[in-house]
């Protein structure tokens, strides 16, 4: 039923989710809404111990207006209870502030982005929990859609700070109405004013399916979320670094990002950002003693406030371009439009790497990582356990790299003026 395949090429048309998926869908949130409301109680209690002091209950309405600050005046669509119940959730302090009360003055927060792989995400949190310096960050998790299994996990964290976030807009916890699929919305290439259903088609004629626009949505309500409405990272001024749920982080990852972060401003004054593995996911680098400046990869990027601000600025060509994935519309709408070149500074090997299903994946080569039954074929050497990048190398630039850019006409899947509706209120729901 996965959607998310984040590689840079190999990237399909959407697929249509049918009947059946439907049904799964609907039954998978009923289940979750029985699940989540037992599960907050059992939060409560338990976070009282980190809680300040007091003895906060998460349905106090006064939680969320102290520290989201959201906009009331924008046009968000009607919140179910399960909306507004995780809505509330994400005000909830991190975990683990007794183990770690306090965080070095330049830490790079991590955000982890995830669906529901549960075999994927402990594969991924197993290997942070080896990262040097992971316990001087704050991890945040931002989930789409509520699923017990994947917070078992992230519950279960103890290396660090963690904080939960979750969607409250996301198309998995609206059963019946948008950003859900509501019974007048068209379907596939239904003709609107023929069956007189809701919905706009997308450049190839397809109606919206919710499962495949969730993707795009959860990503830039989550960039919008952490810069500029939590309240641990709305004053944040250094580097995010962004993974997902099926990237395995190695342990030299946090020390060679601060390295890249550090040499960035003096080695490479156009690298609006630093990542840990090249664009091209087929590669594990070069392996030489280089750096390399090149166009922003999806997997490991990190950049700062000042960066973020400037993709804000183009919410507009965000939102408004017909494709469903964020990462393809970032680099044929968004980066082009900034009027330069945008590189991503890296080093010569990877220190992040995106796994798949054993089998699953053609046209890749044999270093290629993947899963099976809930372990990894990854292969950490020792050279992945210490920085691996040194100040005194020169970098390499690569320019006129083949991909996704200006000129792209998108892939579909994001007609719908609903979508490009709620995606511009996430940009603007912080702000005055
Ligand atoms: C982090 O972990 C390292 C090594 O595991 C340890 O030496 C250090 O004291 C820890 N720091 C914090 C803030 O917990
Ligand atoms: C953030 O990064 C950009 C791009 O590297 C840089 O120009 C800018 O000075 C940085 N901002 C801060 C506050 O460090
Ligand atoms: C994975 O599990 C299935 C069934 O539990 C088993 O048949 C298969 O051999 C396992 N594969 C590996 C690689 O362990």
């Amino acid at each position: 039923m996965s959607v998310s395949a984040p590689m840079a090429s190999g990237k399909k048309p959407p697929v249509r989710v049918g009947i059946l998926g439907r049904f799964i869908l609907i039954s998978v949130v009923l289940i979750s809404l029985l699940l989540l409301s037992i599960s907050l109680n059992r939060t409560n209690s338990a976070s009282s111990s980190y809680a300040t002091g007091s003895d906060e209950n998460i349905h106090d309405e006064h939680i969320v207006s102290v520290s989201l600050h959201r906009q009331h005046n924008i046009n968000l669509p009607k919140q179910n209870e399960v909306s507004e119940m995780l809505e509330k959730r994400n005000d909830l302090p991190p975990r683990n502030l007794d183990l770690y009360p306090s965080l070095p003055k330049d830490h790079v927060v991590i955000v982890l982005y995830v669906h529901n792989r549960p075999q994927y995400l402990k594969v991924v949190v197993e290997s942070l929990s080896h990262v040097e310096g992971i316990n001087e960050t704050l991890l945040i998790v931002s989930h789409d859609g509520y699923f017990e299994e994947m917070n078992k996990i992230v519950e279960a964290i103890r290396f660090c700070q963690v904080k939960q976030i979750f969607a409250p807009y996301s198309p998995h916890i609206f059963p019946d109405s948008f950003p859900g699929v509501s019974s007048q919305d068209c379907k596939d290439k239904d003709d609107a004013n023929e069956k007189k259903c809701v919905g706009n088609p997308d450049q190839y004629g397809n109606h919206r399916s919710p499962k495949i626009v969730s993707l795009k949505h959860h990503w830039w309500w989550m960039m919008n979320t952490v810069w500029d409405g939590l309240k641990e990272t709305k004053q944040h001024l250094g580097h995010i670094l962004f993974i997902e749920e099926d990237h395995f982080i190695f342990p030299n990852a946090y020390r060679n990002l601060q390295l890249l972060i550090k040499l960035k401003p003096n080695k490479c004054s156009s690298c609006y950002a630093v990542n840990l593995a090249p664009w091209d996911v087929k590669t594990r680098g070069e392996g030489i003693e280089s750096l390399f400046a090149e166009r922003m990869g999806n997997i490991g990027y990190s950049f700062n406030r000042t960066v973020w601000k400037k993709i804000h600025n183009k919410a507009e060509k965000f939102c408004y371009f017909d494709e469903y994935n964020w990462d393809i519309t970032m680099w044929s709408q968004v980066y082009p439009s900034f009027g330069s070149p945008v590189y991503s500074l890296r080093g010569p090997t990877s220190s992040a790497i995106h796994f798949g299903k054993c089998g699953l994946h053609q046209g890749q080569g044999d270093n290629n990582a993947c899963i099976d039954n809930g372990s990894v074929n990854v292969e950490v050497q020792n050279d992945d356990r210490v920085v691996s990048i040194s100040p005194h190398w020169d970098v390499f630039f690569y320019d006129k790299q083949a991909g996704y850019k200006a000129g792209f006409q998108g892939w579909g899947g994001w007609g719908d003026a609903r979508d490009h509706q709620l995606c511009l209120n996430f940009a603007s729901m912080y702000h005055q």
